[in-house]
């Protein structure tokens, strides 16, 4: 297994714990699992990890580095690249860093990917997951400037362009492209914060009734109906019934069944369906989804347990800066951005989460396309 990155103290307690579970199994007569291993004593001695702190210096450093790389950095990233803009700079938002400084050059690069939408770099076509991702950015920077380059007749016309022909209340990715719940929720929330210039509610005809068809018999949602439910595509399906006020379109004590079954309990962190592991970036997709159904009223208290993902996500800190996925695991950009947004959620004021955008920002777009 690849090493961590741990110090000098975790490294000695694992190794400890390694020892003390070879010599169980050296004096075990039978091949039963030994009682200590099965209660998890060892994963309790691991327990010094529980006191690291959020590395709040070493992520502005590991954050700030990528943006300042833009146009080589993200190259690796295709199809992609406005992602590699918004996963840093919405990073940097949450542990309140000024994102003002980077604005002339993220509006210059973004200027080159625009044609109505946002392609995935220059000279691609328009696609929806970086119409998002610089959509958000442009909301992250939140100046006159940087809603002003957004084309709002453009986009319309694109998101009519996507509408899924053989489904009322679902959207394509991309013109020929496959749709899945990404899409509508994208359109949903953007639609409803007014971005089209000449207002379409009825880009929205058709959606919750669509969102409800994909919740699956396990209560989640899934990428389109009939398969599985996924943290993923729940999100993206409650977060935008939340959004047009239409939860209840859904089961909501089905959801938060499976929901609360999601947050493992030797972790403390979110898998992102039945009987998958743990993986950083679910704090967000899956963690929202309670902040989620604070918002629209359906319950009145936050249920997931804040302080074991807080731990999770801190054990998934490179000691240098960035979070990574699991241990054993490197650090990058989406689960630096996704461990830091669902780290933010016990917050219930600081991100917004429909958006995923500072609160602060959301209010200052909306009052710019009213
Ligand atoms: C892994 O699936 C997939 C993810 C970690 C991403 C899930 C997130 C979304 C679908 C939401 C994206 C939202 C927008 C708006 C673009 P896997 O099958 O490899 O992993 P698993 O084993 O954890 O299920
Ligand atoms: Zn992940």
């Amino acid at each position: 297994m690849k090493q961590l990155n741990r110090t000098q103290n975790e490294q000695n307690l694992v190794h400890s714990a390694i020892a003390q579970i070879r010599k169980q199994y050296q004096n075990a007569e039978s091949e039963e699992v030994p009682q200590d291993l099965l209660e998890n004593k060892y994963y309790k001695e691991y327990e010094p990890l529980d006191k690291l702190e959020l590395l709040a210096d070493q992520h502005i450093k590991y954050c700030t580095k990528r943006l300042l790389n833009i146009g080589y950095s993200i190259l690796y990233l295709d199809v992609g690249q406005p992602w590699c803009i918004y996963w840093p700079l919405n990073a940097l938002s949450i542990l309140q860093e000024d994102v003002s400084k980077y604005e002339e050059k993220i509006l210059q690069y973004l200027q080159q990917c625009k044609i109505g939408g946002f392609g995935g770099g220059p000279y691609q076509f328009e696609h929806l997951a970086p119409t998002y991702s610089s959509l958000l950015t442009l909301f992250i920077l939140g100046s006159p400037a940087s809603l002003g380059l957004i084309d709002r007749k453009g986009l319309e016309n694109f998101f009519w362009s996507i509408q899924d022909p053989r489904e009322k209340g679902s959207y394509l990715m991309h013109i020929n492209g496959e749709a899945d719940m990404r899409a509508v929720y994208i359109v949903v929330i953007m639609v409803s914060i007014n971005i089209c210039k000449y207002i379409s509610p009825k880009l929205l005809d058709g959606c919750a009734e669509y969102i409800a068809s994909c919740q699956t018999y396990e209560g989640g949602i899934g990428a389109v109906r009939y398969s599985e439910a996924h943290g993923g595509y729940a999100y993206c399906g409650y977060a935008a019934l939340v959004c047009m006020g239409k939860a209840h379109y859904i089961d909501q004590e089905k959801l938060l069944n499976w929901l609360v079954s999601r947050q493992m309990e030797n972790e403390g962190g979110f898998n992102g369906r039945t009987n998958k592991v743990v993986d950083s970036c679910y704090s967000f997709w899956q963690g929202a989804i309670f902040n989620l159904l604070m918002l629209s009223g359906y319950v009145n208290e936050q249920l997931m347990d804040v302080q074991e993902l807080k731990t999770y996500i801190q054990m998934c800190q490179n000691p240098a800066g960035g979070i990574f996925d699991k241990p054993s695991k490197n650090p990058d950009t989406y689960h630096t951005c996704y461990g830091l947004s669902g780290y933010s959620l016990s917050d219930s004021n600081f991100q917004n989460p429909i958006y995923n955008v500072p609160n602060k920002c959301i209010d200052f777009v909306q009052k710019f396309f009213q």
